[in-house]
C-alpha cells in the first residue's frame, strides 16, 4: 500500500480524533483534557510519552530499529474565547469557548502521522519526536517553555504546519525566508498639564504633543529604516481629552510594530522610545512608553523550507504549491526555528464551495479533506531524513 493509501484509509480515524478534540476545546495553558486525550493515543501506538512538559505539553518519541536523525513535528492544542456559530453536529460542547483557528485539525492530523510511522518503525533510522505544544494563542505561548523543558534536545530539523481557511483544501504554501511578522504592541501614555482652553500658555497641551507625536513617528520608517526593508508602526487609538473648551492634561496612544529582521524590530522600537522621549524634553511633558513584545518573526530555513515544497508537490500536486507572501499573523513556532533548522507551512483547508471565514471567526470551519493530506505531508517530512 502507497503512503497515500494509508494515510487517505485513516481519514475517518483522523477526523473523528478531530471532532473530538472539537467538541472540547480548551483555552491556553488549560489543556488538561487534550492533553490526556493525546497522550492516551500515543502511549497506545507504544511510543514513550512525557506528559506535564511546560505545562499541558505532551513529547512523543519515536525511536526506529536503526540510529540517525531526529526529526521533530509540533502541533498546537489551544482553542479561543469564543462563542461557536457554526451549527456543526460536533460543534463546541464549553460555552465560550471554540476550537476557531484549527489547532483541533493540527493534533489530529500529528497524531494520524504518529500512527502511521510507528507501523514504520522497523524500518526506520533516526527517531521522530511529536511535540504537542499548550497555548499558541496567548503571548508568551508555549512554544518558549516547550524548548526551556528540553523538547528541542537533540532534534536536528523540524517542521510545522498551520490548516489555513484562506486557502482552498488541497493547496499548499510556504515561504523560503520571512513567513510570519514579529507583533509588538506599545501603549504611551503623555502627562502634560490641563487648563482652560482660552488660557493657552498655562498648560502642556497633551493632545498637541500627542499629534506631534504620532507624526513624528511616521518618519521611522519613512525615513529611518532602509527602504529595502519591511516595518509597520500603526497607531490604532489616541484617547484624550473631556471637552471642547479644556486643554487635555493626559493623552494615551496603543499601536502594533511589526517587522521581520530582529534589527529592524530593534531598531523601530529604539526610534519609537527616542522619539517620545525628545517630545517630552521639547514640550516639558511627561511621557511613558511601554512597549511589549510579542512573538519573533517566523523565518523559514530555506533549505528545510525547499525540502518542504517538494514532499508538498508529492502530495498536492506540484499546480498546488507555491511560495506565499509573508503574513502579519503571529505564531510562536518562530522560537523553534531560532534553535534549529525548519520550516513552518500553510496547508490549505478552506471548503471550495465557501462561504470561507477567516481564522478566529465564531463560524470558523475547515474541509476536513485537508487533514489525511497534513498527515501524509507530515509523514514525508519525517521519512525524508529517517526513512
Ligand atoms: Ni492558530
Amino acid at each position: 500500500m502507497s503512503l497515500r493509501e494509508v494515510c487517505q484509509n485513516m481519514a475517518e480515524e483522523i477526523v473523528a480524533w478531530r471532532r473530538d478534540f472539537h467538541r472540547h476545546p480548551e483555552l491556553s495553558f488549560a489543556e488538561s483534557r487534550t492533553a490526556s486525550v493525546v497522550a492516551g493515543i500515543l502511549r497506545q501506538l507504544g511510543l514513550s510519552v512525557q506528559e506535564g512538559v511546560n505545562g499541558h505539553g505532551v513529547v512523543g518519541e519515536l525511536v526506529g530499529a536503526a540510529p540517525g536523525k531526529r526529526v521533530a513535528l509540533r502541533a498546537d492544542m489551544d482553542a479561543l474565547a469564543i462563542v461557536e456559530e457554526t451549527g456543526l453536529p460536533f460543534a463546541s460542547a464549553v460555552p465560550g469557548v471554540m476550537h476557531a483557528c484549527g489547532h483541533d485539525g493540527h493534533m489530529a492530523a500529528l497524531l494520524g502521522a504518529a500512527k502511521v510511522l510507528a507501523g514504520m518503525r522497523e524500518r526506520l533510522r533516526g527517531s521522530v519526536r511529536f511535540i504537542f505544544q499548550p497555548a499558541e494563542e496567548i503571548p508568551p505561548g508555549g512554544a518558549k517553555g516547550m524548548i526551556e523543558a528540553g523538547a528541542l534536545d537533540g532534534v536536528d530539523v523540524m517542521f510545522g504546519l498551520h490548516l489555513w481557511s484562506e486557502y482552498p483544501v488541497g493547496t499548499f504554501y510556504t515561504a523560503l525566508g520571512p513567513l510570519m511578522a514579529a507583533a509588538d504592541m506599545f501603549t504611551i501614555t503623555i502627562s502634560g498639564k490641563g487648563g482652560h482652553g482660552g488660557q493657552p500658555h498655562n498648560t502642556v497641551d497633551s493632545l498637541l504633543i500627542a499629534s506631534h507625536l504620532v507624526m513624528a513617528a511616521q518618519h521611522i520608517v519613512s525615513r529611518q529604516l532602509d527602504p529595502l526593508q519591511s516595518g509597520v508602526i500603526t497607531f490604532g487609538q489616541l484617547q484624550a481629552g473631556s471637552a471642547f473648551n479644556v486643554i487635555a492634561d493626559k493623552a494615551e496612544l496603543k499601536g502594533t510594530v511589526r517587522s521581520f529582521a530582529p534589527e529592524v524590530r530593534d531598531l523601530l522600537q529604539h526610534r519609537l522610545e527616542q522619539t517620545a522621549a525628545s517630545m517630552a524634553e521639547l514640550y516639558g511633558a511627561r511621557i511613558a512608553v511601554d512597549y511589549v513584545r510579542g512573538y519573533p518573526a517566523v523565518i523559514n530555513h530555506e533549505q528545510e523550507a525547499r525540502a518542504a515544497l517538494a514532499e508538498a508537490e508529492a502530495v498536492f500536486g506540484k499546480e498546488q504549491v507555491g511560495i506565499m507572501q509573508p503574513n502579519m499573523v503571529g505564531e510562536d513556532f518562530s522560537y523553534y526555528l531560532q534553535k534549529v533548522p525548519g520550516a513552518f507551512c500553510f496547508v490549505g483547508a478552506g471548503i471550495p464551495e465557501g462561504p470561507v471565514y477567516p481564522h478566529h471567526h465564531p463560524r470558523f470551519v475547515i474541509d476536513e479533506r485537508a487533514l489525511p493530506l497534513a498527515t501524509e505531508w507530515l509523514c514525508r517530512m519525517a521519512l525524508r531524513y529517517v526513512g
